[in-house]
């Protein structure tokens, strides 16, 4: 146990309310939180781990034009799909909240006065697309029309996909309605803006100041704050999102960025509530010791380290109610997908909308949880982009999970139980081959903490592979199958070596595969714990009705998921 407890707050990011969750989401914010979080409560510290559904913004009002229904109805729908997906796969929040909720909206106003007063708000003027035969001012990614740059026709309000230009939407030429197809025009309209500006020497500060953070973040942060930060609108002209509490605003609404991260306080808040003790969310929010740790995709950083600290460094202006900032904001890189086409392996990137995606309900219908998150684990974008492969997590199953570490546990269980009766007691003293496997898992367990805490779950579940590679050596070397002829006393030195060290193993993969390892409590009686932590070593351990802890992955399996993948490409339904 840490000598005293720390306490943590880890967010993941909100993901959008308007379809299934995919495993590329699952890689960048919420398996790498889920197993750093699983670890800190495992070491007894103080941690509160939130989410929810983000619900307000163009991706959902889009998709409720494109179904015909109200926003809600889709928010409600994806909410509970996601809590239900999460909860399958293993994904442990202590709360998962949505940002539609009355306290939310309650809490963005708020944000928003607190600024308002420490002088941070500002009016003006801009020029937004308006259709007149809709009636309303559209969002970029509403208007259509003529790249101003290379005449391209179908160039999108903010960007051309022909040419990667930006420009104003007003800019296009022939700008129409993507909805309609009408006619649109320039009006003028009023907005609210956070002025960033002022905030550009704490921010400074703030980022230089983070040793912890990796070089190349906080240069490329430190290097938009210098290059000169911008004014930001935070109001809309659209009607599905939090009300803004200014006269003549009525038909606008705070922009989805603007509420998102609050939702994280909210969130909180909500957690503290359904323990019972409402005020508790302070502790993580407005004690200085606590360390707020936001878990995101790469193309999250900047709101989560410029705008979000922004926000809550001007609400902090009375002294009394002053926020944490985000101590890290772990970023993870994107994953592409391994699809076969016509016979042959190309890595391609996920298109939600052609279908082109692992979406983690389905492969939840056809694996459990624990092999997933196994190979996702080994395959987490911590450094660079990856590619999701069913034959590599068919292989990566089958030879670590199940080769290393589920067949190690197998030959200790079954050992026990068949030659000792299930009963392994303490021996005497241990002959020096045991004190040097305990001694190097104490140096393996010291390097799998420090990359967990980096946090680098990826290279930290290389660290539990090396434990269990190490412990079949030592089973393998001490070979308990030839001894227990001749050698009882000797035999039970080796099982019961063995089964510290798979009490460690076991601690050290409950982050990744907790399923499994629930039910290896269930059969497996000693302390799961580091070897580190056992300031006198265990009495006995007892073994009573082990059974495998994981099954192989089968080539027809993979036949068959590679299959939906291979049917997307080629643009039939599967
Ligand atoms: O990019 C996204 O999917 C956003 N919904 C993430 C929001 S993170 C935070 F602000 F809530
Ligand atoms: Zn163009």
């Amino acid at each position: 146990m840490s000598e005293q407890r720390r306490r943590y707050l880890v967010t993941s990011a909100l993901p959008y309310a308007n379809g299934p969750l995919h495993v590329g989401q699952i890689s960048g914010a919420y398996l790498p939180a889920d197993a750093f979080v699983r670890y800190l409560r495992a070491r007894g510290e103080d941690v509160v781990y939130v989410c929810g559904t983000d619900e307000h913004g163009v991706p959902i009002t889009l998709t409720a034009e494109r179904e015909g229904k109200d926003p809600q109805e889709v928010v409600d729908y994806w909410w509970a799909h996601m809590k239900e997906t999460f909860e399958r796969f293993g994904i442990s929040f202590d709360n998962f909240s949505r940002t539609s909720t009355p306290l939310h909206a309650k809490n963005t106003q708020l944000f928003y006065r607190k600024l308002k007063e420490g002088g941070y708000i500002s009016e003006a003027e801009s020029k937004q697309m308006y259709s007149p035969t809709e009636g309303r001012f559209l969002p970029d990614r509403y208007v259509e029309g003529t790249c101003p740059v290379c005449g391209y026709k179908e160039a999108r309000g903010d960007q051309c996909d022909n040419c990667g230009s930006w420009y104003e939407a007003y800019e296009l030429i022939e700008p129409h309605s993507k909805v309609t197809g009408g006619p649109v025009e320039v009006r003028e309209t009023t907005h609210l803006y956070l002025d960033l500006p002022e905030f550009s020497e704490r921010l400074r500060e703030y980022v230089a100041g983070q040793e912890h953070w990796r070089t190349s973040v906080k240069n490329f942060i430190l290097g938009i704050i210098d290059g000169g930060l911008e004014k930001r609108p935070i109001t809309r002209d659209i009607q599905w999102g939090v009300p803004v509490p200014e006269p003549g605003f009525e038909d606008k609404r705070f922009y989805v960025w603007f509420d998102a991260c609050i939702g994280y306080v909210s969130s909180t808040m909500e957690w503290a509530q359904n323990v019972g003790e409402p005020d508790r969310w302070r502790e993580y929010w407005q004690e200085p010791e606590s360390r707020l740790i936001h878990f995101l995709a790469k193309d999250n950083t900047v709101f989560h380290t410029v705008i979000w600290p922004a926000q809550l460094m001007g609400t902090a202006e009375d002294g009394e109610e002053s926020f944490v900032l985000p101590y890290d904001v772990p970023a993870n890189e994107f994953m592409n997908l391994e699809v076969v086409v016509d016979g042959e392996r190309r890595a391609m990137q996920m298109s939600t909308s052609r279908n082109l995606a692992v979406w983690l309900h389905e492969a939840l219908d056809r694996f459990p949880a624990d092999p997933l998150r196994f190979y996702l684990a080994s395959n987490l974008p911590e450094t660079g982009d990856v590619v999701f492969s069913w034959q590599e997590f068919q292989g990566r199953v089958n030879s670590d999970l199940i080769g290393n570490l589920g067949n190690y546990a197998n030959r200790v269980l079954s050992f026990a139980e068949k030659y000792f009766g299930g009963e392994v007691q303490r021996p005497e003293g241990l002959p020096d081959d045991a004190v040097a496997v305990l001694e190097d898992f104490k140096e393996l367990e010291a390097r799998y903490e420090t990359r967990m805490l980096a946090p680098r779950p990826r290279e930290a579940l290389g660290e539990l592979l090396a434990m269990g590679r190490r412990a079949n050596r030592f089973f393998d070397a001490s070979a308990p199958w030839k001894t227990r002829k001749e050698d009882q006393e000797q035999t039970l030195l080796t099982l019961y070596t063995c089964s510290v060290l798979l009490g460690s193993i076991a601690y050290h993969a409950a982050p990744y595969v907790p399923d499994a390892v629930g039910r290896l409590e269930e059969f497996f009686d000693g302390p799961i714990a580091r070897v580190s932590d056992l300031d006198e070593l265990p009495k006995a351990y007892r073994v009573t009705g082990a059974k495998p802890l994981f099954r192989r992955i089968e080539d027809d399996e993979v036949a068959v998921a590679e299959g939906h993948l291979s049917r997307a490409v080629r643009g039939e339904a599967s």
